[in-house]
């Protein structure tokens, strides 16, 4: 059955090492346009994207709200990113899906870096409080992930628990486990 799941899925994964090599404004557009390509309740797009490449003061602005041990492993991504969602539009209405909407708005942006060579790597690991401090968030947003961006790195450069972590197999819970009928939480 896996050999039947698009190699552009099969092959995403969270690398824990990034190559030194830059990632294009060209070809962010090239991930933040897939990213908008994406279904979103009413088509209200509720996706935002606050991004920074390595060496500027908004890199460092983003990397310090990461927890230190998403710190630690982030420091070769060539780009940070936070994303946010848009949950009370303009008429005040709060919008249920707008986290929903975001995450599949990412989900299309890792498949399209797939394609490219490069790989996204998501975090929940961060001061989310710092980040509505210091990108002046209204409160109508909300923070979804951050992420590190670029072209995946040779992880037999990693040592430690980064190393173990990035050879661990991968798990999935089974179909049987996830899906089903009606009837699927019944216990008896
Ligand atoms: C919303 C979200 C939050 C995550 N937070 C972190 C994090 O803070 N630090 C980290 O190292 N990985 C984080 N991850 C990565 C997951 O651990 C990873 O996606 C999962 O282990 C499956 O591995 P794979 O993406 O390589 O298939 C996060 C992923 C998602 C989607």
């Amino acid at each position: 059955m896996k050999k039947q799941i698009t190699e552009l899925v099969q092959n995403r994964y969270s690398p824990m090492i990034f190559e030194d090599r830059k990632v294009s404004e060209e070809t962010m557009n090239q991930l933040i346009t897939a990213a908008t390509l994406a279904a979103s309740s009413y088509n209200a797009q509720p996706w935002r994207f606050i991004w920074a490449e390595k060496g500027s003061e908004d890199y460092a602005k983003l990397r310090s709200l990461l927890s230190e041990y998403n710190q630690t492993w982030t420091a070769t991504a060539p780009i940070l990113m936070l994303t946010l969602s848009l949950h009370i539009d303009d008429k005040g209405r709060q919008n249920y899906f707008s986290l929903y909407d975001l995450g599949q708005a990412v989900s299309s942006m890792a498949i399209q870096a797939v394609s490219i060579g490069l790989q996204l790597h998501q975090m929940g690991g961060f001061d989310m409080d710092m980040a509505r401090k210091i990108t002046k968030m209204p409160d109508t947003y909300l923070p979804g992930a951050m992420i590190a961006i670029g072209y995946p790195g040779d992880k037999s450069q990693l040592t430690g628990h980064f190393l173990e972590r990035a050879n661990e197999p991968r798990v999935r819970l089974s179909v049987d486990k996830v899906s089903g009928d009606t009837g699927m939480f019944n216990t008896n």
